[in-house]
């Protein structure tokens, strides 16, 4: 293709966090909208859409090499847009160091990504990375298709303003979608096929709206609201702070049946001068007791976090208090990372930087912990009987691959198609997957 004829296909690669995949499909669609297809799976595609993140170090360099991978054996390129969160940390930098960028777009801007692709075309770099999120939303097009296990943005932007963190200054501040906007997309989401939706948010439990009859309602309320869709089966929720973990969120727990046991609370260390010097607002102790509230509502809940080991200062004693609080809660999956600073934020300039030899020490030693923990959870699932969601095909023939209440990967042979909830007997843990046998 050259630089001055429009686009036929395209291709979206997302990477970061779940909000990103998120964006990534409505870009696909507003493309969609627009007349152009996806490319096939191993074709060339006239477009390319890198829907980028700069949580850690090295995204930028990432996005420079992909953007020279995109090269093709004839010397030609397609069309590059670069999205998502390095466009709008660095857009400027990227459109002066790679001339075959021709659109930089921020992830509150997307909407505007068909228009700045035909400019593209007719030879005109396009550069947007305007901040509200709210105009955003109104100008995309209707949800039409979905897998099983939707995503649903609710909330965007952070104003937590933790030290080591990009987020507030890509996403900008925290906004809720409106009430109203998201139960129709939730609706549209089911009719095209979704029968799991997961509610997306940098902050997602910091929703809050007004109900049809003015009231206000928080990510509880709008859970309940969701499961009164018939065929909708399951409600999950990501990213959450323990800030703002409402009584009314943990009850629902309790109460709303199609709210499923799982929670991510991402505490990032068990100690609390460094919790302190990250800006969280939680101690050691009082997460540990939310997640007491929590259990008390739904005995069963799997619990997973984010942990950031080597923070500036972090000494071996104050590690080993995040190895003592990941002892106490015995998460059932968790994420886990080295610092990385960045530019821009507060902790970047701290003293006590800490060296990678021990950074790499203790991020081995913390991940050893959280497998452990990770397969004992599993394992105290065998025996256990659940409903299973069918996701995808298996490597294997007849097999197929789903998730368990508790976000289990499981695999079982069966007559099955995609999208059915399969009660499974669940028989064999290992540390990422299940074995089961669904009863017939
Ligand atoms: N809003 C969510 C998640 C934000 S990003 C929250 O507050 O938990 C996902 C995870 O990336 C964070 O939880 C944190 O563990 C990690 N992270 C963020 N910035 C980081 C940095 N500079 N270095 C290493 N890990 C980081
Ligand atoms: Fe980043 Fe903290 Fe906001 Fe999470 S709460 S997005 S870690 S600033
Ligand atoms: Fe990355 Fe932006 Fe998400 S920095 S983690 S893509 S909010």
């Amino acid at each position: 293709m050259s630089a001055t004829t429009s686009p036929r296909t395209f291709r979206v690669k997302s990477f970061g966090c779940q909000m990103n995949v998120y964006d990534g499909e409505r870009m696909g669609e507003l493309l969609q909208a627009q007349g152009m297809a996806a490319a096939e799976e191993g074709a060339d595609a006239d477009l390319v859409v890198l829907n980028t993140c700069h949580i850690r170090e090295k995204a930028t360099e990432k996005v420079y090499s992909d953007i020279g991978r995109l090269r093709r054996d004839d010397g030609t390129t397609p069309l590059i847009a670069v999205a998502g969160c390095v466009a709008q940390a660095e857009g400027e930098e990227i459109m002066a160091r790679a001339p075959s960028v021709k659109v930089v777009v921020g992830p509150q801007s997307y909407h505007r990504l068909p228009d700045m692709v035909a400019e593209a075309a007719q030879g005109r770099r396009a550069t947007e990375t305007d901040m509200p999120a709210e105009a955003k939303f109104a100008a995309l097009p209707r949800r039409r298709r979905s897998g099983p296990s939707a995503f649903l943005t609710v909330q965007e932007g952070c104003d937590k303003f933790c030290t080591y963190c990009v987020v507030p200054y890509t996403r900008g501040a925290e906004i809720s979608r409106p009430f109203a906007d998201l139960v129709e997309e939730a609706k549209l989401l089911v009719e095209g096929g979704a029968r799991e939706i997961t509610l997306l948010g940098q902050n997602v439990n910091a929703w809050a709206s007004e109900d049809a009859r003015g009231r206000a309602i928080g990510l509880a309320g709008l859970a309940e609201e969701l499961a009164r869709i018939p065929d909708l089966a399951r409600i999950r929720y990501t990213t959450s702070h323990p800030a703002d973990m409402d009584d009314a969120l943990i009850e629902a727990h309790g109460t709303n049946a199609k709210l499923m046991p799982f929670l991510h609370l991402p505490v990032q260390s068990g100690n609390d001068r460094v919790l302190r010097a990250m800006n969280r607002s939680h101690t050691a102790e009082s997460y540990l007791k939310l997640l007491d509230r929590v259990r008390a509502a739904r005995p069963d809940i799997a619990l997973s976090g984010d942990f950031i080991v080597g923070f500036p200062g972090e000494t071996d004693a104050e590690f080993e208090d995040t190895l003592r609080l990941v002892d106490a809660v015995g998460y059932a999956q968790a994420f886990s990372f080295k610092y990385s600073a960045r530019p821009g934020t507060p902790a970047a300039t701290m003293d006590g930087h800490v060296p990678a030899t021990v950074m790499d020490e203790r991020l081995q030693r913390l991940q050893a912990a959280l497998n452990r923990d990770q397969l004992a959870f599993n394992k105290a699932s065998e025996g256990k009987r659940c409903p299973v969601l069918v996701e995808r095909r298996g490597k294997h023939p007849g097999q197929w691959l789903g998730k368990s209440p508790w976000l289990q990967s499981v695999h079982f042979i069966a007559d099955v198609r995609i999208g059915d909830l399969v009660e499974v007997d669940l028989l064999e843990a290992g540390p990422n997957s299940i074995a089961g046998r669904p009863l017939s």
